[in-house]
């Protein structure tokens, strides 16, 4: 028999599992993730990626897709692609100055399909359900995860399933999951109950899940920095900057970089940052305590995407940082605020969690941890509409009494009458 070109491995024991299992953990407890043999690493290489983007073919077209010798190598009448990815980089001279850095680009990953990185992820974990032939998806989620879930599961024509902390996600992403037409299941408890029950259920109902502890979502996700690499004309930056929650993007941003050295397409890797916030942050604890185990807090902060108190994905992460000798840092409530009202006012926006990233930059620097003339990537993880209640609520009247939820002019806003006069009063004109 051939030696299989991908498999699932565990990460703990290294013990191996054909690719077609479905599996969150190893039978020892480990996590584990999608490896492939060199023959397979082979298939792909920086000219073939770069041919692609002439391609007008959906699976060339894919951000993720483009990569898919490299993400998951399923026939292509398999793949559930809406297409995603192939986002931008942005530079914006106020937000480097802001965050008192040299050069800093701002990957945006609010321009996937349904407004988030999770997109990138979904795609892959969907396209392997399909492929299994599973007839329900499944997730826990603080928003993003269900409304990514619900588009791909729609599209792929299986029922999707989510698992949301009741009152505890923004009503921008719970409508996308009820439009998309996903079954919501409101859950008495917070996201980390939420996503206890969810993996229970996988296992005693056989609902597929795609959280990220499903290896496929990592592998989609690690195009985020395949693609930052590609349009820094690969030149890997010196340090990438991410929100952290359930610790699934910061273990593909790790893989990500692992797999980019030994395809040879970088020399060097990049560090990474990930982020979290101060009221949810028990990576960062655990972090200050060398890794020696993980606390799961219960968590609270504004930034309800993050909004984790035991991230499921933390061993995976650790490592990641460890390989590439990175950090784990917090940031306020306020610190996030105020960087997402930075990114807003520059004309890119982001939901609050994304903020995370830019505020972990500018204290690192003022930390000295990332020196002034590095090379700097902010991934801004989710789109400025995800979480109206929260932006409006920054710009409702102090002395008001709603919660950014109402109708209530925002701070600035002037009512006039239909004039002319009207408005040159209104701008003093
Ligand atoms: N940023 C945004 C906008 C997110 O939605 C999430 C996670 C993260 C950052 C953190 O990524 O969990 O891989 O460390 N959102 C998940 C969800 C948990 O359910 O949508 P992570």
């Amino acid at each position: 028999m051939s030696e299989p070109l991908e498999w699932l491995q565990c990460i703990s024991c290294r013990k191996t599992y054909p690719l077609t299992e479905v599996l969150y953990h190893c039978s020892c407890g480990g996590l584990v993730e999608v490896q492939r043999s060199p023959t397979q690493w082979l298939k792909i290489s920086r000219p073939l990626i770069e041919a692609r983007r002439l391609s007008h073919a959906q699976e060339d077209i894919s951000g993720v897709w483009r990569f898919r010798e490299g993400v998951l190598d399923l026939p292509l009448p398999s793949i559930v692609t809406h297409p995603e990815g192939g986002t931008h980089l942005y530079q914006r001279s106020e937000l480097s100055q802001w965050a008192e850095t040299d050069e800093v680009w701002f990957k945006h990953e609010g321009e996937n399909p349904t407004g988030s990185f999770k997109d990138r992820g979904m795609t892959v974990a969907v396209s392997m359900a399909k492929y299994l032939g599973k007839k329900f998806v499944a997730c826990a989620s603080t928003g993003n995860t269900s409304a990514s879930l619900a588009a791909y599961a729609s599209q792929a024509k299986i029922q999707g399933v989510v698992f949301i902390p009741q009152g505890k996600i923004s009503m921008g992403k719970l409508a996308q999951a009820v439009g998309y037409g996903s079954k919501i299941l409101s859950i008495r408890g917070d996201f980390d109950k939420a996503m206890e029950l969810v993996q229970k259920t996988a296992t005693q109902l056989q609902l597929y899940m795609v959280n990220s502890l499903n290896p496929f979502r990592i592998e989609g996700q690690k195009t985020i920095v395949w693609e930052i690499l590609e349009q820094l004309r690969w030149n890997a930056p010196d340090w990438l900057v991410l929100p952290a929650g359930n610790l699934g993007n910061t273990s593909a941003f790790g893989k990500a970089i692992q797999e980019a050295l030994l395809a040879g397409w970088i020399q060097n890797p990049p560090k990474i940052a990930s982020i979290q916030a101060s009221g949810a942050s028990p990576f960062y604890g655990s972090y200050l305590k060398q890794f020696a185990s993980l606390e799961p807090v219960t968590a609270d902060t504004v930034a309800s995407a993050i909004r984790i108190g035991n991230p499921v994905n933390w061993t995976k992460a650790r490592d990641c940082i460890l390989k590439t000798r990175g950090v784990v840092t917090s940031v306020t409530d306020g610190e996030i605020l105020e960087a997402k009202r930075q990114i807003d006012l520059s004309g890119l926006g982001c939901e609050p969690a994304s903020a995370a990233s830019l505020a972990g930059l500018r204290k690192l620097r003022r930390e000295g941890v990332i020196p002034k003339n590095a090379r700097v990537v902010c991934t801004l993880t989710g789109h400025i509409l995800k979480d109206t209640d929260t932006l409006m609520g920054q710009y409702q009247n102090p002395h008001g009494n709603s919660h950014g939820n109402s109708h209530e002019l925002p701070l600035g806003a002037v009512e006039i009458e239909p004039t002319v006069a009207s408005v040159a009063k209104a701008l003093g004109l």
